[in-house]
């Protein structure tokens, strides 16, 4: 199995991680989750530019153009052989040893690694949708930067897994935020809302394709936040990723949503798919 190891593609067990590494050690490092379709990536730009964004935020300085990094992607999903599946890239601030807080000096060489996955769509969630369960959303305040440390993320995705539910649904103070891996919207009658982009979620590519189709369909969307309450009452509720792509959600801890084939959702899912075609 290839992956990327700095600015090469490898075999997989060519790749040593320092222990000292500051991803390993500190969580200190951003990435991107991109998928591909039909052996293409969709949104790569979209993906590479954020990364570059996450980045910048926390002052790490990466060492490769984004052409580089866009080459090393396709090269990759080309010699992995997959068709439709998804690249986890990720960055750290490298090594420093012996171990110590302050970031290193820039000299320091991050350390850049990625691999492509074969994942099929799953094509029976999209139609029936998820079950979700409201957690209080106990991360950070700088949510917006795509960071590796995602204990917070994980801690909420385990809560809603040991209720049964496959997705978090985060609210900060009655306020809903995003859910632990994916954004979160609303329906009410006739418009989308979704909570807009601040240091309290992660600016979605799914959520910028999503505002695309839901213009050319001529749907409202307001980036406006809602609440619990508002959950509770919406017409038609989901979640935007990478992965779950435009999902819909059919319950919330006790409350439940029906989906049916002239939703709003179901309307953007077809446009989705025109899109990632
Ligand atoms: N997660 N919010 C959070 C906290 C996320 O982790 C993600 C994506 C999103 C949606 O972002 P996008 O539409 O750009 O994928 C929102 C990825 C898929 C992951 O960590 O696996």
């Amino acid at each position: 199995m290839k992956v990327i190891w700095n600015n090469k593609i490898v075999d997989h067990e060519e790749v040593v991680i320092n222990p000292e590494d500051r991803g390993y050690q500190f969580g200190d490092g951003v990435y991107e989750v991109i998928r591909a379709y039909n052996h293409i990536y969709f949104c790569l730009d979209e993906h590479i530019n954020r990364l570059y964004s996450s980045a910048n935020k926390i002052e790490l300085t990466i060492p490769y153009s984004k052409e580089e990094i866009k080459t090393l992607a396709n090269q990759l999903l080309k010699e992995s052989n997959i068709s439709t599946g998804d690249l986890y890239l990720q960055i750290t601030r490298g090594i420093s040893s012996p171990r110590n807080h302050t970031y290193p000096d820039v000299a320091v060489l991050p350390s850049l690694t990625g691999k492509a996955n074969e994942i099929i769509r799953n094509t029976e969630k999209l139609t029936n949708g998820i079950k979700t369960s409201i957690e209080e959303d106990i991360r950070w305040l700088r949510c917006d930067i795509k960071m590796i440390s995602l204990l917070g993320n994980i801690m909420l995705k385990h809560e809603a897994h040991k209720k049964g539910a496959e997705e978090a649904i985060l609210h900060r103070e009655g306020i809903i935020t995003e859910g632990s891996s994916s954004n979160v919207g609303i329906v009410k009658d006739g418009v989308i809302y979704t909570h807009p982009d601040s240091h309290f979620i992660l600016p979605g590519i799914t959520k910028l394709v999503l505002k695309r189709c839901a213009h050319a369909l001529g749907i409202p969307m307001s980036e406006e936040s809602f609440t619990l309450d508002d959950l509770k009452e919406a017409d038609e509720v989901f979640c935007t990723s990478t992965t779950l792509e435009i999902m819909p959600v059919n319950q919330v801890d006790n409350w439940t949503y029906s989906v049916t084939d002239d939703s709003i959702v179901r309307r953007l899912q077809r446009a989705y798919e025109k899109e990632i075609e």
